[in-house]
Parts: structure tokens; C-alpha cells; sequence
């Protein structure tokens, strides 16, 4: 197979996506199949990548040559743009290591949809609804899986504070989180423990998206699992997040840059939450028509130990620390049989 990595990207996640990219480029077998690695600036120009070290050093986008998918569905093949020239090569499969907006919302593989080129992963729906945290809520609520509580708001809603305001501390009390409702790697995101702290977070989130979610605190720990699979879904066992003392949560920061973050396979937890989590997560999976491999992101409340359902990534990340690949690893999949069963899922 000739297999294209598609990485980098427009969102807030581009550095972590040239993180995962090179995971992924590392464990994919070279006897069956070809790699082109295919790097998304910022901008969204898109980078014929050489070697594997340009993406390791930062210096893919100054390198190499443009390419485009070609939209003629008759050929499935990459136009090189080579100075006046150009050269096409016929390409198998995508994998779209790309994380947040314009990779893991449905529009890239949208693009791929219209170029009949089969793809790693979830398809345009469940790329769309899984990215919109508001989306998500309105199909979980379906399916009787607990989830905190929420108040969504358009960004013109801002325009009368007061309002806002009003309606957030009407539901809740403090502390509250407030999310843009589509964003990844928890950008844009941000507590807030006081009605002026409310403003800004409000505010942050609008620069985010133009729909916003408020939802109340959940106090628990922050479980995920990992699901894999098309028409037979398995789910892996549990790993937890352990954020960083000097973080209010696990944000960006402490995701990627504290050294303090740890996260923990298989950790202590009764059988039957445990059960009761990777159930969850194969219905929700299935619910928003998952396809490929998901992680779902859970809290279990303290005391009760009742399982709430927190949000879906459709591209999780596959950097060196990330929980997805660590889960499979646990459950006997190392990252090169994941990898293989993800491109072979694409294709058969
Ligand atoms: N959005 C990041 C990459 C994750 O969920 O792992
Ligand atoms: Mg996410």
C-alpha cells in the first residue's frame, strides 16, 4: 500500500499532530507499504516531506515540494507541483494525523470522501459531531450515559453580558468550565471561579468559536479509554490523568509541557466501573457513528464513583506520552500491530 501521513495542520494542535505524525511514521511496517509523508502548514499549504528527521527538526515546511489530493475520483493519486512541472503518484490510503479544527472535524476527510482515497478513521459525520462538544452532548444525552451539566451560548450572546451571566449562575454555582465548543487539546479552555472570571473565560472561548459551552465541575478523577474497530468495536482497558499540582486542570500546558503530568495505565478502580466505562465508550462510539479508533474521556466522581461522560476525540494523540497507543500496549497491541489494524480497517 502506499500509505499518505497527513500531518501539521491549521488548528491549535499543529505541534502536537507533528508529534503524533512521527509515532505514526515510525510504526508503519515498510515492507507492505510505501510512506509519504505529507506535511499541512499553518496556512494550509500542504508539503511533499523528504525525510522523517525534517519533521523531528522543524524544517519540513522551508523543504520539499507542494502537493495536492487530486479531486478526480478516477485516479486517487497526489498531484506534485514540481517549479512549472508537475508529477502525480498514485496513493492507496490517508492517515489523517491531524488533530482539532480542519483534520479531525470531518473536513479533511470530506476532501478525501470526494476523492474516493480511503482513510484511517472516523468519517465526515462523526468527525463533525464528535469535535462540536455541543453536538456530542445532544447524542450522549440519548443514551442514558451521565454528563456534566451544561449551558451553551452563542458568541453574539456576548454582546449582553449581564444576561449571560445570569443564566450560567442561575444552573450553577462556582467553580465552572467554560470550553469553546469546537477546539482540542483543551485550547481556548479555561475555570472559572468567580463572575469576573467568567467574563474573561467567556471571552477567551469566543476567540475559539463563535458556540460555547458552560459546564459545572465535576469532582472525580479523569479517566479514558480507548476504542478500535469498525463493525466489531473493542475497548481497551482505563488509563487516568494525574494533572499537575500547579495546574488548575489538564490543560494545554500540562498536557505537553509539564513534567509533572503523569498518566497512569490500568489504575485502581472496581471491576465493574471499569466495565461500566469501556461499555460507555463503545456506545458512544457507536452513537456518533465512530469508525477506525476513538478515545473517549470520562470522570468518575468522587465518592460514588459515577461514571460521567466527558468528551470524544476521533484523532487522538499518538505523541510519545499519549494515552491512545499506551492503552493498546497494555491490552497486547503494540503501536505497529495498532497501526496496521487501523490502515487495514481503512481499506478492506
Ligand atoms: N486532542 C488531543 C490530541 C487528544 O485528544 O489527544
Ligand atoms: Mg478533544
Amino acid at each position: 500500500q502506499r500509505v499518505v501521513v497527513l500531518f501539521g495542520g491549521q488548528s491549535s494542535e499543529h505541534e502536537v499532530s507533528c508529534l503524533s505524525a512521527q509515532t505514526i511514521i515510525k510504526n508503519i511496517d515498510t515492507d507492505e507499504n510505501d510512506i509519504l509523508m505529507v506535511g499541512i502548514t499553518k496556512g494550509g499549504k500542504w508539503i511533499l516531506v523528504d525525510e522523517l528527521a525534517d519533521i523531528k527538526n522543524n524544517t519540513w515546511r522551508e523543504k520539499g515540494y507542494e502537493v495536492v489530493i487530486s479531486p478526480n475520483a478516477e485516479k486517487k493519486e497526489l498531484i506534485i507541483l514540481k517549479d512549472e512541472t508537475y508529477k502525480t503518484q498514485k496513493i492507496d490510503v490517508v492517515f489523517p494525523v491531524l488533530h482539532g479544527l480542519y483534520g479531525e472535524d470531518g473536513t479533511v476527510q470530506g476532501l478525501l470522501e470526494l476523492s474516493k482515497i480511503p482513510y484511517v478513521g472516523c468519517g465526515v459525520l462523526s468527525s463533525a459531531v464528535s469535535m462540536d462538544k455541543l453536538y456530542t452532548k445532544i447524542i450522549v444525552d440519548d443514551l442514558g450515559v451521565k454528563q456534566a451539566e451544561y449551558v451553551g451560548i452563542r458568541r453574539d450572546e456576548l454582546k449582553d453580558m449581564d444576561k449571560v451571566i445570569q443564566r450560567v449562575e442561575a444552573k450553577f454555582s462556582y467553580p465552572v468550565f467554560v470550553k469553546p465548543s469546537r477546539a482540542g487539546s483543551s485550547c481556548g479552555v479555561s475555570r472559572a471561579d468567580n463572575g469576573k472570571e467568567l467574563i474573561d473565560s467567556l471571552r477567551l472561548a469566543a476567540d475559539h468559536d463563535r458556540k460555547i459551552l458552560v459546564e459545572e465541575a465535576i469532582k472525580g478523577r479523569e479517566i479514558e479509554c480507548a476504542v478500535l474497530g469498525g463493525e466489531e468495536v473493542v475497548a481497551s482497558g482505563i488509563g487516568e490523568i494525574l494533572a499537575a499540582a500547579d495546574h488548575a486542570f489538564y490543560d494545554y500546558d500540562a498536557k505537553y509541557n509539564s513534567e509533572e503530568s503523569k498518566t497512569v495505565i490500568n489504575p485502581e478502580m472496581p471491576k465493574e466501573v471499569v466495565e461500566k466505562i469501556q461499555q460507555a465508550s463503545r456506545d458512544i462510539f457507536m452513537a456518533v457513528d465512530g469508525f477506525g479508533l476513538s478515545r473517549v474521556d470520562f470522570f468518575v466522581e468522587n465518592g460514588s464513583n459515577e461514571v460521567v461522560f466527558n468528551e470524544i476525540n476521533t484523532l487522538p494523540g499518538f505523541t510519545s506520552i499519549s494515552m491512545y497507543p499506551m492503552l493498546f500496549e497494555a491490552a497486547g497491541i503494540d503501536k505497529k500491530e495498532l497501526v496496521r489494524k487501523l490502515i487495514q480497517l481503512a481499506v478492506e
